[in-house]
Parts: structure tokens; sequence; C-alpha cells
């Protein structure tokens, strides 16, 4: 075994998966752009006190950062989300509202290594700032969801919660903590720690022995305001209206403080339930406040690529496709030949590859059927003195044919075309 290898939790992407994951990104920067959406490319790293912000109650903020005093004695964190930046930047920046901007990158989380749960990971995202429409709510609900269909993904439910106003959810959360407390005996050792933390996150616990008590806990949809209870229901009529699918699960409570009124998740149907969440998010209309900001509306969501593709291998759809190019040049007098020709043929705006070390021709024709090239330049000495080349057909029936050298551009235009 090398000496070096990826820490826990952290993978190398390779060809041709890479060229998926680029494809992804460019799909979803397609899908949002095409409604108004410019990108925000925040830094990796950010003052701890951004985090701080984002919950301070959660194991992402509490447990869960990378965090150091770095050599100006700074106390900072490699992001674990890219909300907090995104809000950060608003306050910095003060751009006209409503601000819509979409990301995508890494993001670094101390968790448990599992299937579909590493220390980095990579989320694409949209927020937006400086509005309170509850049909905006469901617009960025739609993107996500039109997203995930462009991608071919057909297991997707999406589920829907709303916490109401600070006030509702506070009143909410103090009854929570009440009923559990009471209940304590009933709950699970990992429950009773979270209880002590977070009453809310309780409600998040997956083990079969906290079910009854969680199905008998008081529903946030008790507590809502008049107004609360309207953004909801428009929340919902929208996505009616747009015959989006969803099922609201008042247990949805996400793993980040900032939210208020709308929350949501994407499950992704094939995956096993502790890592099901392909994407989320919901509304957080005080962060940017908390972060020294104006008063100021917000909403967005952020989907994991990472989980996300394991959906799509389960599904068999958006599979990786091996990269392959146009041209490749065989040359077995020394390889100047080859240097010259695909430096013109790339400079033609046609993909080229070749072989080096002057392998043999076997080889080289071998290389050139790898390569997935559609036609073989094939360069011996008998060409060079001759000033023609051979263009072979790899993908075709056709004849191969000899092509005097000041013809080649032209005859390989013609053949690709
Ligand atoms: P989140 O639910 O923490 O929300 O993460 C969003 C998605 O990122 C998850 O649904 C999951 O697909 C993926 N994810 C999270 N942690 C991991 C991990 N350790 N390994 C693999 N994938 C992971 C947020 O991050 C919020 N910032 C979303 C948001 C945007 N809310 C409002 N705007």
């Amino acid at each position: 075994m090398p000496e070096f290898q990826t820490s826990p939790g952290m993978r190398d992407i390779l060809p041709p998966e890479s060229t998926r994951w680029r494809r992804f990104v460019a799909t979803f920067a397609e899908t949002v752009t095409a409604a108004g959406y410019g990108q925000i490319i925040p830094p990796l790293l950010e003052d701890i006190g951004v985090f701080h912000r984002v919950g301070e109650a959660t194991d992402i903020v509490t447990k869960e950062m990378y965090d150091f005093i770095d050599k100006g004695q700074r106390h900072v964190a490699l992001r674990p989300e890219q909300t907090a930046s995104v809000c950060r930047a608003f306050v910095q920046h003060r751009p006209a509202t409503p601000w819509k901007v979409w990301y995508s990158g890494p993001n670094f989380r101390y968790e448990r290594p599992q299937r579909g749960r590493y220390r980095q990971f990579d989320q694409v995202g949209i927020e937006v700032l400086g509005a309170n429409d509850p049909y905006l709510d469901v617009e960025v609900i739609a993107l996500g969801w039109n997203f995930f269909k462009r991608l071919g993904l057909r297991q997707v439910h999406l589920h829907l919660n709303s916490l109401g106003e600070p006030e509702n959810r506070q009143r909410f959360v103090t009854a929570l903590q009440a009923y559990f407390t009471d209940n304590i005996e009933r709950l699970s050792d990992a429950s009773k720690t979270t209880l002590a933390k977070n009453a809310l996150r309780v409600l998040d616990s997956k083990r079969p022995e906290d079910g009854e008590v969680i199905a008998g806990a008081p529903k946030i949809s008790e507590f809502y305001s008049d107004a609360a209870r309207l953004h909801f229901e428009t929340v919902q009529s929208g996505l009616q209206a747009l015959d989006i699918p969803f099922v609201v699960n008042e247990k949805l409570v996400r793993g980040l403080d900032y939210y208020r009124h709308t929350t949501f998740e994407f499950v992704g149907g094939t995956l096993d339930s502790a890592q099901n969440a392909i994407g989320g998010g919901g509304r957080y209309d005080g962060l940017v406040e908390d972060l020294g900001g104006p008063a100021t509306g917000g909403i967005g969501f952020a989907l994991g690529l990472d989980r996300t593709l394991l959906a799509c291998d389960d599904e068999s759809v958006f599979a990786a496709t091996q990269t392959s190019v146009d041209v490749f040049v065989v040359d077995t007098t020394g390889g100047l030949e080859a240097l010259v020709i695909t430096q013109q043929l790339r400079e033609a705006g046609i993909s080229s590859d070749r072989s080096f070390e002057n392998r043999s021709m076997k080889s080289q024709m071998k290389a050139a059927d790898k390569s997935g090239a559609k036609i073989a330049i094939i360069i011996g000495s008998d060409e060079v003195e001759a000033q023609s080349f051979v263009l072979r057909p790899l993908r075709s029936e056709d004849q191969q044919s000899t092509i005097p050298r000041n013809e080649l551009m032209t005859s390989i235009m013609k053949a690709l075309s």
C-alpha cells in the first residue's frame, strides 16, 4: 500500500467520473442561468464567526467544522456549506435586490464517512436575497425539481414543511422541550444527548426506539400564526399549480438553525434512509441580519452532487461517458510529424491525440482505437517522402485514402462533417 492515500472521507475524482461532474455542474448552470441567476464564487475559507451564525446548536457547526488559527492569528474555518458565505457577501457588497445567485463547489464537514457521506463533498445551489414572496419559494423548489428531472431521475420525492415565524418556532421548541423532557426515559441515549442541545433535532432521529415518542410530539402546525399559515398554504398551492408532487413532512427540521417558514428536502428513492437527502433548503429570513446586514428575506437550496450521482447510478441515468478525440495521429517516423500535425489540428479546433515514445504501428493503432477517434492519420517514412498521409476511418466501413499534405486539413474537416 502506498505511504500516502487520501484522508478518510476525501476522494480523488478521476476521469471519466470527473467529466460527469463537470457535466453535472454545466447542466445545473444552464438550468438556473435560464431563470436569471448569476454565479457567485465565494472563498472556501471564512472567519469562523460567519458559520457560528448559521447554527450554534447544530452538529455541523459545533462538531464538524474544519477550523484553525491562521498565520495572522485569525480563527478561520473551511466552509461547511455556502449559504452563510452568500449572506456574508450580500452584506459586504450590498447588491441590488432581489439578488439571485448560484454556486458550486466543495464543502467540508468532519462527519463519519460512509457511502453518500463524505468529509469533502460538492454541492450546487441557489440563493435569492431580498424577496419574501411565497411564489419565490415555489420558483426555487421548482428549479431544483426541474434539474433532477433534467438529469433523468424519476425517483425523487419532495418533502415540504414550514417552521413558521421565529416566534411560532420558539413556542414550538419550548413545547417540544417540555414534551421530550417528560418522556425522556423512552428516548434513545443518543436522543437524550440531542435533547440537551436542541429539542428540534430529536425529531430528526431515525432510531426505531424513538419512533413512538416522536409520533406523539407536539406538531409545528399547531403553532403557526395566520401569516405563517397563509405563506405555507400559498407555497403548497403554487406547487400544485406546477404539478410538482410533494408530501408535507412535519418532522422535517433540517440540520441548520437559520430556517423559518418554508423548508424542503429532495429525497432519493433508491438511497439508504440515513443518506437519502439529495438536496435541501428553505427560507432563512433572519440570517442577513445576524451577519450585520438589513432585514432581508432569503431562500435557497443546495443539492449534494456526490449523492445525486449515486442516485443516478441506481437509476441508470446520467452515466459517465468516456471522453474521446476526433483524430488520432499515428506516426512511425519518430514523432515530429505527429507533434506538428496535432498542433495544427488543435489550432483548427479539431480534437486530436497521439502516442509517444515511438511505439510500433500495432501499438499506436491500438491506442488510436482506445482514444475513440473517428479517423486515424497514418504517417510512415513512405508518406513523409511522398508528402502525403493516409486517412483511415476507424468507425466506419469506408476505405482509407491517401491525401497530399497540403490538403490534409480540408480533408479531415470534410471527413468529420
Ligand atoms: P444541507 O442539507 O446541510 O443544506 O446540505 C444539502 C445537501 O448536501 C444534502 O441534502 C446532501 O445531499 C448534501 N450533503 C450534505 N452533507 C453531505 C456529506 N457529508 N456528504 C455528501 N453530501 C452531503 C445546506 O447545506 C444548506 N446550505 C442548503 C440551503 C441553501 N439552505 C438554504 N439555502
